[in-house]
This record gives structure tokens, C-alpha cells and sequence, in this order.
């Protein structure tokens, strides 16, 4: 099965997660990359009422083909209760018709409307969502959740029945990357 890991992260929790099911399922990464680079500030101000009003963000063209690949993870920050800008425009600009598209969305506070709104983005899109799973991180230690971290563990051995039906008993063994 050939699967596919696209990714936004602005502080680079979403990065570790990608990076984690990349390894765990021998996946290809990709990075979607903003045009402009925003600062602390202006993340804070404009990037949360963007997400909030789901905007898309100005991204660099899509360098990958979804149609090549059997499935997809999509794995983003939440802004502002909705998805970063720059998944909405992966989105938009990515070709997904008739992709199997997996959500996994870092947020501290729940997805909300999150899900609905991300299900919608896909339908438009022409795109199948399977499933959506969330990650909470914590403000003051945003990377520590990645340590011996249930929440991943638990969404591995939930995911990887779906992923391979017959055979699955052979991703439960989390292994974690070095960074
Ligand atoms: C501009 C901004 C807005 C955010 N809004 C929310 C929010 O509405 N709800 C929430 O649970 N987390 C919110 N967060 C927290 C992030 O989703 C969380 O820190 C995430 O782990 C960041 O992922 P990243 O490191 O991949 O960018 C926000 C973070 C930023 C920078």
C-alpha cells in the first residue's frame, strides 16, 4: 500500500506526528510550505481569525501527486478552532479526487466544528474521509506529549486494522524516532 504524509506545522509539533506515521508505515513525507514565513506575532493575530475564517494561505505549488499514492494522512495544527490555512489550500490545490484521506489535527483544546468544516474542504475536493483522530498538546511543553506518548500509541493500534485488515497485529509495535 502506498501512502502518503503531507504535513503543515508552524511550531513543529504536527512535523514530529507526520514524521512518526511516515516511519511507522513507511510512507512518503511531505512538507506544505507557506510562501511567507509569519512571525510570532502575526501568527497569533492574523493566523488564527485566517483558520477561523477558513482562508486559504498563499502555499508553494504541490510538488506531489496524491492520485499515486492508495491513501493519504493529512496532519495539521487547529488555529483558531479550524484547520491551519495552508491545509485548506493543500487541499484546494492538491489533486484528491478519489483519495482515502485520513485527518490528524494537533490542537490543546478538541476539534469542534473542526471536523465537520475538514470533511466539507474534502467532499468539495471530491476526496473520501475515513477517519480523523486528534493530538492534544499542552502550551508550555508542546513536544513532551511525544514522550511515551499514550495518545499516539492509542491511534496506531486504533488505525493500523484499518490500514492492513489481515495483518495489522504487525504495527502495533510503536517504534519512535530519534527526533
Ligand atoms: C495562531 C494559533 C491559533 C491556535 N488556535 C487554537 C485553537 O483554536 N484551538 C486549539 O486547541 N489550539 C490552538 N492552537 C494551538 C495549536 O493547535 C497547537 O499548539 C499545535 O500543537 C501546534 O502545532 P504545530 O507545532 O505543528 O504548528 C493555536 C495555535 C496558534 C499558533
Amino acid at each position: 500500500m502506498k501512502l502518503l504524509v503531507a504535513y503543515y506545522s508552524h511550531t513543529g509539533d504536527s512535523r514530529v506526528i507526520a514524521r512518526q506515521l511516515e516511519l511507522h508505515y513507511n510512507g512518503d513525507l511531505y512538507c506544505i510550505h507557506e510562501t511567507q514565513k509569519r512571525s510570532r506575532m502575526g501568527v497569533r493575530f492574523k493566523g488564527a481569525s485566517q483558520a477561523n475564517r477558513e482562508e486559504k494561505s498563499q502555499i508553494e505549488p504541490v510538488s506531489v501527486d496524491p492520485q499515486q499514492y492508495d491513501v493519504i494522512f493529512l496532519v495539521a495544527p487547529i488555529w483558531g478552532t479550524m484547520p491551519a490555512p495552508a491545509l485548506h489550500a493543500f487541499i484546494d490545490e492538491a489533486n484528491l479526487k478519489g483519495s482515502k484521506v485520513y485527518g490528524f489535527f494537533l490542537c490543546r483544546s478538541g476539534l469542534g466544528s473542526a471536523e465537520e468544516v475538514f470533511h466539507q474542504w474534502l467532499e468539495d475536493a471530491g476526496a473520501e474521509l475515513q477517519d480523523v483522530y486528534t493530538i492534544a498538546t499542552s502550551e508550555k511543553n508542546a513536544k513532551s506529549f511525544l514522550e511515551g506518548s499514550q495518545q499516539i500509541d492509542d491511534i496506531l493500534v486504533d488505525l493500523s486494522p484499518k490500514l492492513y485488515p489481515d495483518d495489522a497485529e504487525e504495527f502495533f509495535v510503536i517504534k519512535r524516532p530519534n527526533k
